[in-house]
């Protein structure tokens, strides 16, 4: 597989390399939880306040899902997944103001969020291989740090001295009903409440039950159960947190000149 580190990323990447040097104060935030519980809303609209970078680690999955799907790639055929990851090459590019992820060349980000992807997502993430080589690229890309990124395993796996961890949860009433007026709001009208909410379900299930790298709250997280509350909540709640941490880790460095 192919994963190269978009121009979006690079020229933050290249700029934080050089604030890295001039401010020592930028973190790195995990954001992890179960499905469709507001973890990119959360995750972009931290990255949009703090100038930092902000990673769909979940869309590289559904890429490599599709991608399957559309090259009959079964996944208990080890041979077929190892060879069929080096022709994979995912890409995010920022489209007015929108994240679109690549997949060899083409914009995918409304397929990788159809149900059929959906469905199969969860089984593919279980594939070590797959994993292996995605959180490779995206630590990689969290090397400078100035970086958000969402996903199950990021304070776990990914980013485990994370400076800050948000473990984002809600009831399974409220993530469906998100759920089904996010694909409505594409034009989706094709799955009832019953449909989404089982596969959100039984996504939660095989994602906490996989053996590598599942998903669970790391020792050091802050939950955040957003049933109740509506995206700026949220987004302040989460923001003064990640402020009371950049402004101590500032006094340290402060200190240290
Ligand atoms: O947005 P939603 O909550 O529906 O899920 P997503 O973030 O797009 O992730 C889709 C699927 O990718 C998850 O259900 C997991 O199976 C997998 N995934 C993962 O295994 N590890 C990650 N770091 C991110 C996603």
């Amino acid at each position: 597989m192919k994963l190269s580190i978009p121009v979006f990323f690079l020229l933050p990447l290249q700029q934080n390399m050089q604030d890295t040097m001039n401010h020592t104060n930028n973190i790195t935030i995990a954001v992890d939880g179960f499905a469709a519980c507001g973890k990119s809303t959360l995750a972009k609209g931290l990255a949009k306040a703090l100038g930092y970078i902000y990673v769909d680690s979940g869309a590289m999955y559904r890429a490599v899902t599709l991608y399957f799907l559309n090259n009959h790639i079964r996944i208990e055929d080890g041979d077929a997944v190892a060879n069929s990851l080096a022709n994979i090459n995912i890409d995010f590019k920022n489209i007015e103001g929108g994240n679109h992820t690549f997949l060899n060349g083409k914009d995918v980000e409304n397929e990788i969020r159809e149900m059929s992807v959906s469905n199969y997502v969860s089984p593919v993430s279980t594939i070590s291989a797959v994993r292996r080589f995605l959180v490779a690229c995206q630590k990689e890309m969290g090397k400078m740090k100035g970086i958000v990124m969402d996903g199950r395993d990021i304070g776990t796996v990914v980013f485990p001295n994370a400076e800050l961890k948000l473990f984002m949860t809600a009831s399974a009433d409220v993530r469906t009903k998100r759920r089904l007026l996010e694909l409505q709001s594409k034009g989706v009208y094709d799955f009832n409440y019953e449909v989404v909410q089982q596969n959100l379900l039984d996504r939660d299930h095989i994602d906490s039950t996989r053996a590598d790298s599942p998903l669970k709250q790391a020792a050091d997280a802050i939950v955040i159960d957003n049933s109740t509350l509506n995206t700026a909540e949220q987004l302040a709640l989460a923001l003064k947190l990640a402020e009371a941490i950049i402004a101590k880790k500032k006094e340290r460095v402060e200190q240290l000149n």
